[in-house]
């Protein structure tokens, strides 16, 4: 057995050695949602595809998406272009997006519903998701790093007893307080696939995988350790255990002052941080040498010129000293200018 080498002898992907504890200038530049309606292309795209599940599921469409913003901008990373709602789909529970309302899906409600979910098939139902991660993985330049994610099992939970989106998801959030057994049940499902679902992913040659808490900022402390901090931990171990040298971003968004709390215990290999994070404060108060990834506000990203100079500027002076992998501190809106996007990138890469 050799010596085990350092990143930066063994890869010429910087997000990888950001995720490894170094620091680096420039710093490492990704977006989430970074393909996407923005971006005249993938909407020419997109209309090959019958619905939106369809496209996820159609590997020469997903991989030409994937790879639209790389060619544009030439990214630092590529995430696989697919949707957290494609594993509620797989366990066999009704998934439609309907256009222009967003995820319609057949609430989960007893537990005689939860005995209808297929474990077993998840994987199975997934492979196109696999041959999309193949097929990008093959065409990706080598200094390009490819991420393949999954929402957490809060998140992912929320929309299958909710049933669609929500400001608070109170009907799920009430769920699983009332009826604490059958939703422990849905997120012990959810650890098992979504464990599946990334090994797979990795597997066919993704490098970094993240998982997506997009509705972390909802719960109480209670809930927030049962559901978001209790799950992550366990994904986190279970892919670990199989693939110990990939790294895991978790991104609670929201969380607040459970960032801390979240940052400590699940074990990630690095934060997400949401556009409210101070970075000054995340400084300060996560463990010393742990990667963050974020946070620039959107909004600034749609304005443009002096405000998005001087927003990247905040981030990048505040984050000194730390591993950084520059992002937003949420998904593209559909309404940025694609050349801001090309400015971004500008600004980041002058450091
Ligand atoms: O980041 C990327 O570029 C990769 C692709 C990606 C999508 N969704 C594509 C998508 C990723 C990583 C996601 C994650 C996702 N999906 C999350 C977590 C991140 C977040 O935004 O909080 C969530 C909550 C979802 C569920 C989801 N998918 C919703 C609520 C919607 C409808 C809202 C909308 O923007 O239309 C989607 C649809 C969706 N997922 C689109 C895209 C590009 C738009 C659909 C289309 O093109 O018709």
């Amino acid at each position: 057995m050799g010596k085990a080498k350092s990143p930066e002898l063994t890869t010429r992907k910087t997000m990888l050695a950001v995720l490894g504890g170094q620091t680096i200038t420039p710093a490492p530049i990704w977006l989430m949602r970074q393909a996407g309606r923005y971006l005249p292309e993938y909407r020419q795209l997109r209309t090959q595809a019958k619905n939106f599940l369809d496209f996820c599921f159609r590997p020469e469409l997903a991989v030409e998406a994937t790879l639209q913003p790389i060619r544009r901008y030439g990214l630092d990373a590529a995430i696989l272009f697919s949707d957290i709602l494609t594993v509620p789909w797989a366990l066999g529970q009704n998934v439609q997006f309907l256009e222009g309302e967003g995820p319609k899906l057949q609430p989960i409600l007893s537990s005689d519903d939860l005995q209808k979910l297929d474990v077993p098939g998840v994987t199975k139902r997934l492979s196109p998701v696999y041959q999309t991660v193949s097929g990008v993985a093959a065409a990706l330049p080598p200094e390009t790093t490819l991420i393949g994610f999954a929402g957490a099992p809060w998140t992912v939970a929320a929309y299958m007893v909710e049933g669609t989106g929500s400001r608070d998801f109170l009907i799920a959030k009430t769920f699983g307080m009332a009826e604490p057994r059958s939703f422990d049940r849905l997120l012990d499902i959810l650890v098992t696939s979504t464990v599946e679902h990334l090994s797979a992913q990795i597997a066919a040659g993704a490098d970094v995988v993240q998982l997506f808490d997009s509705w972390a900022g909802v719960l109480a402390e209670e809930q927030f350790r049962r559901w978001v901090i209790a799950p992550t931990k366990a994904i986190v171990a279970g892919v670990r255990a199989r693939h110990p040298a990939t790294p895991v971003i978790g991104f609670p968004r929201c969380a607040g002052g459970l960032l801390p709390l979240y940052a400590r215990e699940t074990g990630v290999t690095a934060v997400g941080l949401d556009t409210q994070v101070p970075l000054e404060w995340a400084n300060d108060i996560l463990p010393a040498g742990l990667p963050i990834q974020g946070n620039l506000d959107p909004v600034a990203l749609i304005v443009g010129g002096q405000v998005l100079r001087d927003a990247v500027r905040v981030i990048l002076d505040q984050a000194k000293g730390r591993p950084l992998i520059f992002n937003l501190g949420h998904g593209v809106p559909m309404t940025t200018p694609p050349e801001h996007v090309a400015e971004l990138v500008q600004l980041v890469r002058e450091g």
